[in-house]
């Protein structure tokens, strides 16, 4: 097939692209109540990184993305459905600098509005014309389940203290890296993309998405809270079972580590007592360095696979691009 491909558009393009859709995209019916939360978080902002990947993806391959706008406002509804639940689950009072869905009305508002929402994101993947839809939902499905399988493993880490830093990879493969990956490969099939190509991709974004992740967990001890949109702390506070507390668990010594396990018992100690102390045990550890190391590891790897994808070279700076920019993010 010859597909004609010389345009390439920018991140910031794409990005406004995404927006304006959403901006003009209201659900204006009743119950009010179920809708008016969905708008709330639709319009609140976020990077937009998963529409991107599919409209960057398409774009590789293809200089009309038009057909792969529908999927991606999909994926971005999927993934803005997961934060609603996920803000529940890790009682997280604000998020993108504004008070979460659960805090603003209640969880049983949050839990609804999120379902209709992952609804919503089905309809959008049903305008997807390519002769590849079967397969696109194939990912999508596969993926939404995967998500479900992180987010649980997430939760019951938060009870064990022997995770180890190969369950931490896999559950932050599931929970989010998963997502990443699935939203380059529908936007490279959508543009016409070889199999081979289209799970290049897949590989590129598992990597970017485990760097992401770690960085996402590194702005949770080291961020700020005004810029991060996100309370600081809310990991630490919770006993998750980050791969910052999963070194320090593997290298304290002496006093760290008596300290360290009594913190993750400590049932009457203040939040804000806490977090200050673990984050002292990460400084003594140098657990930023560690992490920072790692977070660089697996955006090399993930390069790696983004060389081998068969298109030319000049096509994949503004995904190298935004590579790094996911990673050195303070939001
Ligand atoms: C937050 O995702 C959830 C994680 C997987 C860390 P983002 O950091 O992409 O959130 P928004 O959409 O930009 O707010
Ligand atoms: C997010 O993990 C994964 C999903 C939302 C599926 P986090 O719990 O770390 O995400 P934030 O920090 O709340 O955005
Ligand atoms: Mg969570
Ligand atoms: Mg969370
Ligand atoms: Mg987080």
């Amino acid at each position: 097939m010859d597909i004609k491909n010389d345009f390439m558009y920018s991140i910031s393009k794409l990005q406004e692209k995404v927006n304006d859709f959403i901006s003009k995209d209201n659900i204006g019916r009743e119950p009010f109540s179920l809708y008016d939360p969905i708008n709330y978080t639709l319009k609140s902002g976020g990077k937009r990184i998963r529409p991107v990947l599919v409209l960057m993806a398409c774009n590789l391959f293809s200089d009309d993305i038009e057909n792969a706008i529908k999927p991606a406002i999909g994926l971005e509804i999927f993934h803005n459905f997961t934060l609603l639940h996920d803000d529940i689950m890790d009682h997280a009072e604000i998020r993108r600098g504004n008070p979460t869905v659960h805090k603003k009305w209640n969880e049983n508002t949050a839990i609804l509005s999120g379902d209709a929402m992952f609804i919503k994101a089905y309809e959008y993947f049903l305008d997807c014309e390519s002769p590849n839809f079967k397969e696109i939902l194939k990912v999508f499905n596969i993926t939404a389940l995967e998500v479900c399988e992180g987010q649980q493993y997430d939760m019951e880490f938060e009870e064990r203290d022997n995770v180890t830093e190969q369950e931490y990879l896999r559950m932050i493969e599931l929970k989010t890296s998963v997502l990443l990956a699935a939203a380059l490969k529908i936007g490279a099939l959508i543009g016409g993309a070889n199999v081979k190509d289209a799970n290049l991709l897949y590989e590129f974004g598992r990597n970017i998405g485990l760097a992401f992740q770690l960085q996402d967990d590194f702005l949770d001890v080291y961020g700020d809270t005004e810029v991060f949109g996100k309370q600081i702390g809310g990991d630490i506070a919770a006993n998750k079972k980050t791969f910052m507390l999963i070194k320090a668990q593997e290298l304290a010594q002496g006093n760290n580590k008596t300290q360290l396990n009594d913190l993750l018992r400590s049932k009457d100690i203040s939040r804000e007592k806490k977090v200050k102390a673990v984050t002292e045990v990460y400084n003594s550890l140098q657990i930023k360095e560690i992490v920072q190391k790692k977070i660089q590891e697996l955006n090399k790897k993930a390069l790696d696979y983004l060389n081998k994808v068969s298109v030319l070279e000049d096509k994949k700076s503004e995904l190298k691009k935004l590579a790094s920019k996911l990673i050195t993010r303070d939001n």
